[in-house]
């Protein structure tokens, strides 16, 4: 048995950029009121590329960096809100797009938090010797679920994946994972899908004829009780991650939070006292991706070179479900 690694990274976000002025063409908003309440510029947005499409580019470029081939993988595991259908799962897409054939694929839904879920379910399966190579995706094309016509979600997300390849080596990697959910708040953030309903099965148009169903599939949100949960499971589970790692905040090289929103971010700086230069932040570039947020901001800091071997790296979700949870990790490439 040996240690959980990250040996290598990868993100893509489409070419498309929305910015806030050209949302406020064609929704009551400015550039100003999204900036000061969020720290969002900017977001990508897909052209036509579904989730699966965007995931497995992000793949290969965590390959790529790994040095390892797609046929080495034993599990791919796909973190997304977003999915191309309800079956096949969007990982079994992946790994067709990917060639990675000896792979066990499957999709986990945790919303935000999805590559910190996703992360720690492949931890256990390399931790305890059932397989050896993991590629771990956050992948979202959440324009397609958002209402255009509701200004309190629609200026807040954007689409794009990153991937983790996690391998066995010597060296210590994982230090630590936390990961917790809280179902009572389910309505809070929610998107359905197709209800059971009368309307949707056989029986509909015995009793209703041709009427055309209609349901609401959009992104739907209560944003201040979303912001006070995430003031306070970002504040635990940092907490909690240093107890189980048993390090301090002064061992702590880098912090990558959930991209959500630069307020949440700042309220746990002061409340926890953090020095801000710790806290890795893109979100004015990409806007909230959701279960890809966190895994764009990792290999956008390896690719820049800000990781160096033996740093230790805290990343902490929080999102939909309720679902919280984070890992602190060793750089160890
Ligand atoms: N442009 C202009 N005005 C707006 C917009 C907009 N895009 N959205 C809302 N407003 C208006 C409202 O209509 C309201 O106007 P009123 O006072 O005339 O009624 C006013 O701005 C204030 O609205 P609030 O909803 O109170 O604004 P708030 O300061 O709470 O900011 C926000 C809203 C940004 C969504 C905030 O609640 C928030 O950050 N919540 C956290 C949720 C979050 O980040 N979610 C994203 C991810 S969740 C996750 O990742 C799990």
């Amino acid at each position: 048995m040996g240690e959980v690694q990250i040996i290598g990274t990868g993100s893509y976000v489409p070419e498309r950029i929305l910015t806030n002025d050209e949302i406020s063409k064609i929704i009551d908003t400015n550039d100003q009121w999204i900036r000061s309440r969020t720290g969002i510029g900017e977001r990508r947005i897909t052209t036509g590329e579904n989730t699966s499409k965007i995931a497995a580019k992000a793949a290969i470029n965590a390959l790529k960096n790994a040095s390892i081939n797609a046929e080495d993988i034993d599990l791919i595991i796909v973190a997304t809100t977003t999915p191309d259908c309800y079956t096949p799962s969007t990982a079994c897409i992946v790994q067709s797009l990917i060639g990675a054939s000896r792979a066990v694929c499957f999709d986990i839904s945790a919303a935000c938090s999805g590559f910190i879920y996703a992360l720690n379910i492949a931890y256990q399966f390399l931790r305890n010797g059932a397989m050896k190579n993991a590629l771990i995706i956050g992948g979202e094309t959440l324009s397609k679920i958002l209402d255009w016509n509701d200004r309190g979600t629609c200026v807040l997300f954007g689409d794009g994946a990153g991937a983790a390849v996690l391998s066995i080596g010597n060296e210590e990697g994982v230090l630590g994972n936390y990961m917790a959910s809280d179902g009572r708040g389910s309505d809070l953030l929610k998107c359905d899908a197709a209800p059971v309903d009368i309307n949707n099965n056989i029986l509909r148009k015995e009793v209703l004829g041709d009427e055309v169903y209609k349901n609401s599939k959009y992104l739907s949100m209560e944003g201040k009780e979303i912001f006070k949960f995430a003031v306070k499971v970002m504040e635990e589970t940092i907490e909690k991650l240093l107890e189980e790692a048993k390090l301090d905040l002064s061992n702590i090289d880098y912090i990558i939070p959930h991209q959500a929103n630069l307020r949440i971010i700042d309220h746990t700086i002061k409340k926890l006292d953090i020095d801000k230069e710790k806290f890795y932040i893109n979100l004015q570039s990409y806007g909230n991706t959701s279960a890809a947020s966190i895994p764009i901001a990792l290999d956008e800091m390896n690719r820049k070179g800000l990781l160096k071997k033996g740093q230790n790296i805290l990343m902490v979700g929080f999102g939909g479900g309720l679902t919280w949870g984070g890992s602190i990790i060793k750089w160890c490439k």
